[in-house]
């Protein structure tokens, strides 16, 4: 018999309470967190201006753009499956805009790591020319002759004048609160479920060959390394930011949580599918002054290897955090 027709849409919603305070979740198992919530918790009524901010057009030259363009939370955050993002015109990056979740738990921002602190994040996006082609005094100025965002801040803060400072704080308490922890692969971690044969051989697979650079339960140990890709462009990354020599051609190593849903792959898009990323591992390694040791040889996979290791790749998808309505357009 065929089968056709609807598939069931995966996203599990999760209605939002109004009433709820929300606090920060610690995921069991996760490393401490690099953001220092002890000293800055969550604030309901601040996480709520953020996550307002986060959806909001004011944000861009032409107002238009929102971060949510480029980071949609059907995509996990990432942008909808294009290479690179397009932003204020119709202008286009370099890279490809990478999902936002488990921020609290990052040393380090960007493919390149030119950002180390979340709160100094949100300027890089508002002013750069290929996204939201701002300037800071120009943002702050509309946010302060609007009636609306000027109470709204003065709820928060206090204040009668919105700062940048409170601009960055408040995107902050609301990215802090995308955490990615409920996809199948932590209900089995908590023992809430099992793999089925081929997720465990996938999960073998992975534990032997992908393990040392994507490590558990982030996905990424957040070093910058070069995984042998072609070298096709001019993006020097970490080398952009430390001027030395060693770090050409490295990038961030990205989380694999949610990489079924944010393709397409690697810091510029050059991949659609993640056959193609197995594939490079296997056959398409480059060689590069700066290539990681742990890949000379490539990582020569198996037909069925790929298909185990694509078979538990899937179990990392969030279909709880693409339906959460907490996080969602207010
Ligand atoms: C036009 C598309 C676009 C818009 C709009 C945009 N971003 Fe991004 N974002 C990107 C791209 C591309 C990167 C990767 C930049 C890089 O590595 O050089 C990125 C990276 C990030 C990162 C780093 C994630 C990581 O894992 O390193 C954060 C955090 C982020 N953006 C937050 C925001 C916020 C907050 C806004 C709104 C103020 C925003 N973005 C608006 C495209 C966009
Ligand atoms: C030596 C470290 C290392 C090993 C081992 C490694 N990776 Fe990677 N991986 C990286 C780096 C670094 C990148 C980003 C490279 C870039 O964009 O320039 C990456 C990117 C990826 C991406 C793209 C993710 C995205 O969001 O763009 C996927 C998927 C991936 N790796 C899967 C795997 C799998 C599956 C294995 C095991 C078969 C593996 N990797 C082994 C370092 C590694």
């Amino acid at each position: 018999m065929l089968l056709t027709g609807c598939k069931k849409d995966p996203i599990e919603v999760i209605e939002a309470n109004p009433e709820e305070i929300i606090a920060f979740r610690y995921p069991a198992g996760f490393p401490a967190t690099v953001y220092p919530l002890g000293e800055k918790p969550i604030n309901t009524a601040n996480f709520k201006l953020g996550r307002e901010l986060f959806y909001s057009t004011i944000l861009s030259s032409d107002g238009m753009i929102s971060c949510a363009t480029c980071h949609a939370q059907t995509h996990s955050f990432a942008d909808h499956n294009i290479a690179m993002s397009v932003g204020v015109g119709g202008a286009m990056g370099t890279r490809n805009a990478p999902p936002i979740f488990n921020m609290a738990w990052q040393p380090h921002f960007m493919w390149d790591g030119g950002v180390n602190h979340l709160e100094l994040f949100s300027i890089a996006p508002i002013t750069n020319p290929v996204e939201m082609n701002e300037t800071m005094v120009n943002v702050i100025q509309k946010l302060n002759t609007s009636d609306y965002w000027k109470n709204r801040f003065k709820s928060v803060y206090g204040t009668n004048e919105v700062t940048d400072q409170q601009l960055f704080v408040s995107l902050t308490q609301y990215m802090l609160m995308i955490i990615s922890d409920g996809a199948h692969y932590d209900k089995v971690m908590k023992g809430e479920a099992i793999f089925t044969t081929e997720q465990q051989a996938g999960y073998d697979l992975f534990l032997q060959k992908c393990v040392a650079c994507h490590t558990e339960p982030l996905f990424t140990d957040f070093s910058f390394r070069n995984n042998g890709l072609e070298t096709v462009s001019t993006d020097d990354g970490r080398f952009l930011i430390t001027q030395s020599e060693s770090d050409r051609g490295r990038f961030k190593v990205p989380t694999l949580r949610n990489v079924l849903l944010t393709y397409p792959y690697m810091h510029d898009g050059r991949f659609f599918t993640i056959d193609q990323v197995l594939e490079h591992y296997n056959s398409g390694v480059q060689q590069h002054a700066n290539l990681d040791p742990l890949l000379q040889n490539g990582i020569p996979l198996s037909v069925d290897d790929k298909k185990y290791l694509k078979r538990f790749l899937e179990t990392l998808n969030d279909y709880q955090l693409m339906g959460d309505k907490l996080l969602s357009e207010p």
